[in-house]
């Protein structure tokens, strides 16, 4: 089939390359010039694991191609993936300039029956919005469906060519038929396409990302409470998610969720309740203890430190929101830098991937170590923000050598409690007894 993704942000560039790689002919567009010649050249503008390998060969097959013409990219495609930024606006809520600029001008410029799919996260009512847009100026049919993206950054060549489901809003059947085609390949395992009205699609997006965040911050809850009466909420996680109705993925502790998606959705499904007169009780909550959660680490660092870090040294670990990214985007570290920062310290930080992003954003007021053992020398303490892999089993003799103190502070809660002890760390984590 012949596809157009408007938009090759993270999600537009995953869907446009996993698409050619079934065969489809796929036309990226983007305004980004100096993005698109990159992209033109074989470069995958964002780091995310196997993209890479699927891209070239795609690219290399003639599948794949990338242009800054809407106009040509509207020609081509008899889908048309809009894939654009949703920013949050200062009031919270998702900002749909980019998406209704774009319907506008499909309204314009197309000359045959077209499927625009709205792949952004978007507010409940957006198709609507996006087919009247369109409808202003159209000389020809087309229809709109709800398209919502589940991937995870990290995962998301595999989220994409192996989805657990594929939901899709349309009110057409002709468009209906169309995606089931289109996706057909996606789902030979028997994993389902549902298809539901427009409405319903958009929010099972909101309320799948906000479902998942209340489970995240429900067990930090527990951790938190776990610390006051000496539980430990390891076990806890493990005796609850054993409980098929429950689930044991998403019920990990720590410092908060983080992320491009997480907390702008939450936000974003908040405000959208409030401009129905619907008031999220539990979402308000969800947002305030989250908050609380990001910089809960910086009161322990202070107890023992005894309320002065000036001029302490402090390594820290990790600085993506989460492994196999370089996305820092509300990543907890950045909450805990700050305020360590502000306290007088200073930091030696290193991560596999975000150093660029990091750099990029607080300049030289960090030291960037050039490895993570490189990251301890000299420091008073070591502050883990992000669990990588990598610092699942570090050598913890040459950790000990390297810190002035043998101090550790955990916000991903990587190792045993006991081990800890018995290497003569002080070990300070989540929700556990030390
Ligand atoms: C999330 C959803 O998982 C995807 O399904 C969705 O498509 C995507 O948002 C989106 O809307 O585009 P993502 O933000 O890439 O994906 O990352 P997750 O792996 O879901 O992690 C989100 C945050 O939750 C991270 O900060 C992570 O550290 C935190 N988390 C996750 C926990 O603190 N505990 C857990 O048990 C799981």
């Amino acid at each position: 089939m012949k596809i157009t993704v408007v938009g090759t942000g993270y999600v537009g560039l995953v869907t446009g390359t996993c698409l050619a790689e079934t065969g489809n002919e796929v036309i990226c567009v983007d305004i980004d010039a100096e993005k698109v010649k990159q992209m033109q050249s074989g470069i995958v503008p964002i780091y995310e694991p196997h993209l890479d390998v699927i891209f070239d060969r795609n690219i290399k097959a003639g599948r794949l191609t990338f242009t800054t013409s809407l106009d040509e990219g509207l020609d081509h495609g008899e889908i048309i993936f809009l894939a654009l930024p949703t920013p949050e606006d200062e009031d919270g809520s998702a900002d749909l300039r980019y998406v209704l600029g774009v319907s506008e001008e499909i309204g314009k410029k197309i000359k045959s029956y077209k499927v625009i799919v709205d792949k952004s996260t978007v507010p409940v009512g957006t198709a609507e919005k996006v087919r009247a847009t369109i409808a202003k100026n159209a000389s020809c049919d087309f229809d709109v469906v709800s398209n919502p993206e589940f991937l995870r950054e990290g995962f998301a060549v595999d989220d994409f060519l192996k989805p657990e489901r594929i939901v899709v809003g349309s009110s057409s059947e002709k468009a209906t038929a169309l995606m089931q085609k289109l996706y057909k390949p996606f789902v030979r395992s028997g994993n389902p396409i549902i298809i539901m009205d427009e409405k319903s699609a958009e929010l099972t997006k909101y309320a799948s990302n906000s479902f998942l965040a209340t489970k995240i911050t429900f067990m930090n809850e527990i951790a938190n409470y776990c610390e006051a009466v000496g539980a430990d909420v390891d076990k806890v996680r493990v005796g609850m998610g054993t409980d098929s109705r429950i689930g044991k993925r998403f019920l990990f502790p720590g410092i908060g969720y983080g992320g491009s998606c997480f907390p702008k959705d939450v936000k974003a499904l908040q405000k959208a309740g409030r401009d129905s007169n619907y008031e999220f009780k539990i979402l308000d909550s969800v947002i305030r203890v989250n908050e609380g959660q990001k910089i809960i680490l910086l009161p322990k660092i202070d107890a023992h430190f005894k309320g002065d870090l000036k001029g302490k040294k402090i390594a820290i670990w990790g600085l993506a929101f989460k492994p196999e990214t370089d996305d820092i985007r509300e990543a907890p570290s950045l909450y805990l830098m700050k305020g360590l920062l502000e306290r007088g310290a200073s930091l030696q930080v290193f991560d596999p991937e975000a150093m660029p992003n990091i750099q990029k954003r607080f300049g030289n007021t960090l030291d960037y170590a050039s490895g993570m053992y490189e990251a301890l020398d000299g420091a008073d303490a070591l502050l883990i923000c992000t669990e990588w892999s990598i610092f699942r089993t570090p050598n913890l003799v040459k950790v000990k050598q390297l810190l002035q103190q043998p101090v550790i502070f955990d916000g991903r809660n990587l190792y045993d409690t006991n081990d800890m002890q018995e290497a003569g760390f002080n070990y300070v984590s989540i929700g556990r007894t030390e």
